[in-house]
């Protein structure tokens, strides 16, 4: 992956979190009163809004502004711009909507979106820390990944979760043309205990509405101690099995973006440092806010014991 830069927001433009849950609900009273929206809407568009109660693992630092969340994105289904899932994710249909969860489970089973939104959702607000050294604060909607896994009771022979993201050439401009720049569809993976963990959320929405499309839509995986590139979007289908699935980045790449992809501040990636970050959204054009980053992207505390007696140097 490329390292791209955009200039930051100056501070004047950053949304206080009591600011933008105040508007939320005066946008969501607005839209309740309106007839419902077409699902065929342009990216960027207002997005419906979903009921929520507000989640563990709260941070007080301040959300990143959403007009970033929604315009700085990795999507390369849309391109390989931080621009372009925005701009080129128009024509693409989130909904109908189905996820097919399969593999090695008592009872497979195939979820529409209304079996997905109709898990109890909550308001996640998570520390995302990206490959590229980039970071942001999203207050996500979702349910915990274990909500899902515990309805198709997984066999005792399954070890690892194997995610896919749709394959739609006709929606998706980045998967056709002459440049490719990954086999498709999209592939991510989980061990099965990492996929268990509560800070693992299978998201919705974002700001308190459903997905939009650069982001994901409708239902992307969040895991906030790894880097973002774990964050597969627009999943079709989850499947349990034995082997550790292969995954986008680490076939591209294997030297570079391995399985685990834990933050880790003390293993640099061979092309840059993953000591520090700079948060989208805050300090000025010329002074970006750079920080350092912390070892599992500050979630140490709730996840480091999954990996006890691993060398994360040689599991990256
Ligand atoms: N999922 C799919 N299907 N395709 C992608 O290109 N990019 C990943 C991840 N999920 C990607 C994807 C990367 S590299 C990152 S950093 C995050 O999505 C970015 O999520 P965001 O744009 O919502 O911040």
């Amino acid at each position: 992956m490329a390292v791209y830069r955009v200039p930051p927001v100056p501070p004047s433009e950053i949304t206080p979190r009591a600011a933008w849950l105040n508007r939320r609900a005066l946008i969501a009273g607005a839209l309740a009163s309106l007839p419902v929206l077409s699902a065929a809407r342009p990216a960027g568009a207002a997005q419906d809004p979903l009921p929520l109660k507000p989640g563990p693992f709260g941070t007080s630092e301040p959300p990143t502004p959403i007009k970033d969340v929604t315009s700085y994105n990795n999507f390369y289904e849309f391109g390989a711009g931080k621009a372009d899932p925005s701009r080129n994710s128009g024509a693409f249909r989130p909904e109908p909507w189905t996820l097919e969860v399969d593999g090695l489970v008592a009872k497979p089973r195939t979820f529409d979106l209304d079996d997905l939104r109709g898990f109890p959702l909550e308001e996640r607000v998570y520390r995302m820390r990206c490959v590229e050294a980039w970071s942001m604060v999203i207050p996500w909607v979702g349910f915990p990944l274990a909500a899902l896994l515990d309805q198709v009771e997984p066999l005792g022979s399954a070890k690892y979760v194997a995610f896919e993201t749709v394959v739609r050439p006709e929606e998706m401009p980045g998967q056709k043309g002459l440049f490719q720049p990954l086999p498709w569809p999209y592939v991510e993976g989980l061990r099965l205990d990492e996929a268990r963990h509560p800070l693992a959320i299978l998201a919705v929405g974002l700001y308190g509405r459903t997905l939009p499309n650069q982001n994901g839509a409708p239902v992307r995986l969040v895991v906030p101690w790894k880097y973002g590139f774990k964050g597969i979007k627009s999943i079709v289908r989850i499947s349990l099995v034995e082997d550790e699935p292969v995954t986008s980045w680490k076939r591209m790449a294997a030297h570079e973006y391995g399985f685990y992809a834990n933050v880790n501040p003390a293993v640099d990636h061979p092309r840059w440092s993953q000591a520090s970050e700079i948060r989208i959204g805050e300090g000025g054009f010329f002074s970006p806010s750079r920080r350092d980053t912390l070892p599992f992207n500050g979630y140490a505390g709730e996840v480091a014991g999954l990996y006890a007696g691993m060398d994360l140097a040689a599991d990256y």
